[in-house]
């Protein structure tokens, strides 16, 4: 008997068919669905990312604390349009140590996920103290208060071992010197060699212009200075079409 003419056996009986579609589908699946079971992680590891620092991530609570992600998305599509205007287009990675992701769904304003180094500390405390100064057009809310606010720094390291708990891979060494780094990073002053060893391309220095105290504003800029730097994307394969 032809091949073809058993499978017409099949094609005729419905329960047959039935079973044997099950059976299929049940080994499709188990082929595409158990790898993921032992796979550590399906994002792809990328040279040089790291975890915030102690700073940044407190500017980064900031950040979601006063909504900025209602009007600014951190994410680059794979778009020419996207590309040409912000940068590279996200790597999943970039936001793997981001607990909660800001990817975002509104774009009232543009997308931060590359605004690191963009505009200097200086243009980013005008702007968010006062957003027509600079932009006479905009629609963002002023954010001047920042810099009056001391950052509370109490629970900092507490705030690295959450994360840690959820899988960033902060040290205990990291987490001991939390409070230090942070202090560190903003104070123009400081030996930032321990900070900058732990966190490279971390941006030192005095950030919210003023350097006697550290404020919501210093850690919001760190954050902003930071955001999309990390991956030096000159190392990677030029995608045809993109830049
Ligand atoms: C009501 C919507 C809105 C909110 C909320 C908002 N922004 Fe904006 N933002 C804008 C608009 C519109 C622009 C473009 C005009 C401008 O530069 O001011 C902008 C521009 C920016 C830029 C300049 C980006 C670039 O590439 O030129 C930065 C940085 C920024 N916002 C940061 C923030 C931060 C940080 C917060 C939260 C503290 C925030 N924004 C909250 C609407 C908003």
């Amino acid at each position: 008997m032809a091949l073809i003419d058993r499978h017409a056996i099949i094609e005729r009986n419905a329960t047959l068919l039935l079973v044997f579609s099950l059976l299929v589908v049940t080994i499709g699946g188990l082929v595409e669905i158990a790898p993921l079971f032992y796979l550590q992680n399906t994002i792809e590891k990328v040279e040089g990312m790291r975890p915030y620092s102690p700073l940044e991530l407190a500017g980064r609570d900031i950040y979601v604390r006063e909504g900025c992600y209602l009007c600014h998305s951190q994410m680059i599509r794979p778009f020419r349009d996207e590309v040409e205007r912000y940068g590279h287009y996200s790597l999943a990675a970039e936001s793997m140590y981001d607990h909660p992701f800001q990817w975002g769904s509104k774009r009232t304003g543009p997308d931060l996920a590359r605004v690191g180094g963009r505009y200097s500390n200086e243009w980013h405390v005008q702007h968010l103290t006062d957003p027509r100064s600079v932009v006479p057009e905009s629609v963002m809310p002023s954010y001047g208060f920042l810099k009056e606010n001391a950052l509370s720094i109490r629970d900092i390291a507490n705030h690295l071992k959450a994360n840690a708990n959820v899988g960033v891979p902060y040290t205990d060494e990291d987490i001991a010197n939390a409070k230090a780094d942070l202090m560190a990073q903003a104070d123009p002053n400081a030996d930032t060699s321990g900070v900058v060893k732990r966190y490279p391309k971390a941006v030192v220095g005095d950030l919210d212009g003023d350097p006697q105290r550290v404020t919501e504003m210093d850690a919001l800029v760190a954050y902003l200075q930071m955001l999309g730097t990390l991956v030096d994307f000159s190392k990677y394969d030029k995608v045809a079409g993109y830049r």
